[in-house]
């Protein structure tokens, strides 16, 4: 078994990022900029939002957020989201997930603009990433795709197997491991909660990507001797152990897969730390007007 390493590789890939970053500054004068947009005060919103801010000051972007309550209206917040994308001082923009009830996650996704959807959610950026055209990619599959580049996985011809089709990682991913792309090229099989025997499936995965939200959902009895397990769970649970008052646990149960797996992701240290680079990935690509 091996680690896929998402301390290491995302510590090194965001060194690159702040070299780039840097030359932009030298080259224009100014910073690539990402605003991030959070309403209400959910834990683990919080703490993703408070990591990627943190994370564009450590490569040398610019952020600014903007937080408000979960009283703020849909109309409201659908006018801040017009007022950054008419802003020629910001190059990405993200509101956090989820949103409460009173505001459709489809009509704030649709009204930010495509050049800064810097977290690909918008469907003009999902189309072009279906055809294969330049798009910003979902965050957290582009993490996974940046990772196993890293490692210099060789995916063509693999049967990969997705557990959870949701709009951020696991609908997106499934498009992305089956493109003629490198990593790419791979049989994808989606499963999801309405698949009547997941195992049978997750059995024969060379590449088992699992994005369900369930703590150990997969045990090692329903992974192949051998296979590359990719666990994107994020399960926080209250714990008096750590330092935050939380600990977090992934969707894969690890110290019994990972002895059967060829390489593993380890919760925390692995995918979490991926997204974020994705996100800085796309901010920068969007200074450099790389996509549009
Ligand atoms: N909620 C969970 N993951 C994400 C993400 O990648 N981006 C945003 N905006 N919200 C999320």
């Amino acid at each position: 078994m091996q680690l896929l390493d998402g301390k290491f590789v995302s510590e090194k890939l965001k060194e690159r990022i702040a070299i780039e970053a840097a030359e932009i500054l030298k080259n224009t004068g100014r910073k690539p900029h990402l605003v991030a947009i959070l309403v209400g005060h959910d834990g683990g919103s919080e703490t993703y939002v408070a990591s990627k801010i943190k994370n564009c000051e450590k490569v040398g972007f610019n952020s600014t957020l903007y937080r408000f309550e979960n009283t703020i209206t849909e109309e409201e917040l659908l006018h801040k989201i017009d007022e950054v994308n008419k802003d020629p001082e910001t190059d990405g923009i993200l509101v956090q997930l989820p949103l409460p009830k009173h505001i459709s996650a489809d009509k704030v996704t649709e009204k930010i603009s495509p050049e800064k959807d810097v977290d690909g959610f918008h469907p003009v950026n999902l189309g072009r990433m279906q055809r294969n055209l330049p798009s910003f990619l979902p965050a957290t599959p582009y993490g996974i795709l940046l990772m196993l580049q890293e490692y210099g996985i060789d995916t063509a011809g693999k049967h990969c197997v997705v557990v959870g089709r949701s709009n951020i990682v696991g609908s997106p991913m499934s498009i992305l491991m089956a493109r003629n792309t490198n990593p790419g090229n791979c049989t994808v099989t989606i499963c999801h909660s309405k698949t009547p025997d997941i195992k049978k499936y997750s059995l024969d995965a060379d590449i088992l990507i699992v994005a369900i939200g369930k703590k150990n959902f997969i045990t090692a009895d329903m992974v192949k001797e051998g296979a590359i397990v990719i666990d994107v769970g994020m399960n926080r649970e209250t714990s008096s152990e750590t330092k935050s008052g939380f600990k977090l646990y992934g969707d894969v149960d690890f110290e019994h897969v990972a002895p059967k797996s060829s390489w593993i992701t380890p919760v925390p240290g692995g995918v979490g730390l991926m997204t974020i680079v994705g996100l800085l990935k796309n901010t920068l690509a969007s200074a450099k007007k790389e996509i549009y």
